[in-house]
């Protein structure tokens, strides 16, 4: 099996399962033009991040990293009526696009983008959040998720995305901070009675990786 393969196969369920939306192929189009790099979710991948907001009956969600804002308009289009996310983002230039993309897709009202360090941001955030997902800098990740359980209640469902990276998760070489960040949250998770926790590997257009879906008790 080769990465063709895998991208033949997640090309095969979009065109099924995931019509072409204007809002969220322009937030690609604008994220390429303005430099970003190309690490958004995939689409079936976002459509599974609105399935699970509408699954939770989510009505307020916290993002840890925005980018473009390609997964927050995925996460926003799975809000109940009326329902609030907030986005973090550290990058001032990847903030000012996200906001363009939200604003075109008519959810400048229902998105506040907060510009800084997450960590920073965290501290100014009142809780409770119905769905939290972590797409930041991994080294973080074991931080996130303490923050994401202060934010929660029983019920919450908290995703963090970016958990496999092509294996490296379990290559004992290496030490790189994001690997290490990830292996800490796997651990904290492990160590955590208010959590019910998976994780799935994913293959597909965005190659080999996988995210963790979790629940708090
Ligand atoms: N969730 C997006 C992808 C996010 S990529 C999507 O799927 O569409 C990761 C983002 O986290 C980048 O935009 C990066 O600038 C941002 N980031 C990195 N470190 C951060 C930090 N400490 N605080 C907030 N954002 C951070
Ligand atoms: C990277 C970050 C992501 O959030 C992602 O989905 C893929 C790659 C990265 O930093 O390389
Ligand atoms: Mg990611």
């Amino acid at each position: 099996m080769a990465e063709s393969d895998w991208r033949r196969v997640d090309d095969y369920i979009r065109d099924r399962l995931i019509p072409a939306d204007p809002a969220l192929d322009a937030a690609q189009t604008a994220a390429a033009a303005a430099g970003l790099p190309a690490i958004e979710v995939s689409p079936t991948q976002g459509k599974l991040l609105q399935l699970l907001a509408l699954i939770a009956g989510a009505r307020r969600i916290l993002e840890i990293g925005t980018l473009a804002g390609y997964s927050t308009i995925w996460l926003a289009r799975g809000l109940a009526p009326g329902g609030r996310l907030v986005t973090l983002e550290a990058d001032p230039h990847h903030a000012a696009v996200a906001r363009s993309n939200l604003a075109a897709a008519g959810l400048a009202d229902v998105v506040e983008v907060r510009e800084g360090p997450a960590l920073d941001s965290l501290l100014g955030l009142e809780g409770p959040f119905d769905l939290v997902f972590i797409d930041a800098d991994k080294r973080n990740n074991p931080n996130y998720l303490d923050w994401a359980l202060r934010l929660s209640r029983p019920g919450t469902v908290i995703v963090c995305d970016n958990v496999v990276r092509r294996g490296r998760i379990t290559d004992p070489e290496n030490a790189e901070g994001d690997v290490t960040g990830t292996r800490a949250l796997f651990d904290r998770m492990a160590a955590e009675p208010r959590l019910d926790a998976t994780a799935l590997q994913t293959v597909g257009a965005k190659g080999w990786d996988g995210f963790v879906l979790a629940v708090v008790r």
